[in-house]
């Protein structure tokens, strides 16, 4: 699948995903360099995977973790999400994100 990230110049990169690697967002942007600091490693504690979720189909809904570290965000929107939260799947497909600052 495709997933378009938004970094912090205004561009766009697309990127592949795979979706039988049970990798997350964060990871798959990771892979292609995108500067995520990540530095919980997907454990939904830092936040620095922050991304806005500008489109998107249905997503699964954040859990306990990834929402509380959500309500502490000063930067955070409506949409924001933890990226590493984030699993790939096909319903992933054209979803476009903004890479956020941390917290
Ligand atoms: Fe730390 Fe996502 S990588 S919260």
């Amino acid at each position: 699948i495709n997933i378009h990230v938004e970094l912090p110049d205004g561009s766009r990169v697309t990127l592949e995903a795979p979706t039988d690697m049970g990798l997350s967002v964060m990871e798959v942007m990771k892979a292609n360099e995108l500067d995520v600091p990540a530095i919980c490693g997907g454990m939904a504690i830092c936040a620095t995977c922050h991304v806005e979720v500008l489109e998107s189909g249905e997503l699964p809904e954040p859990g306990d973790d990834e929402a509380y570290m959500l309500e502490t965000l000063p930067h955070a929107t409506a949409t924001s999400r933890l990226s590493c939260q984030l699993r790939v799947n096909p319903e992933l497909d054209g979803l476009v994100v903004r890479l956020m600052p941390e917290a």
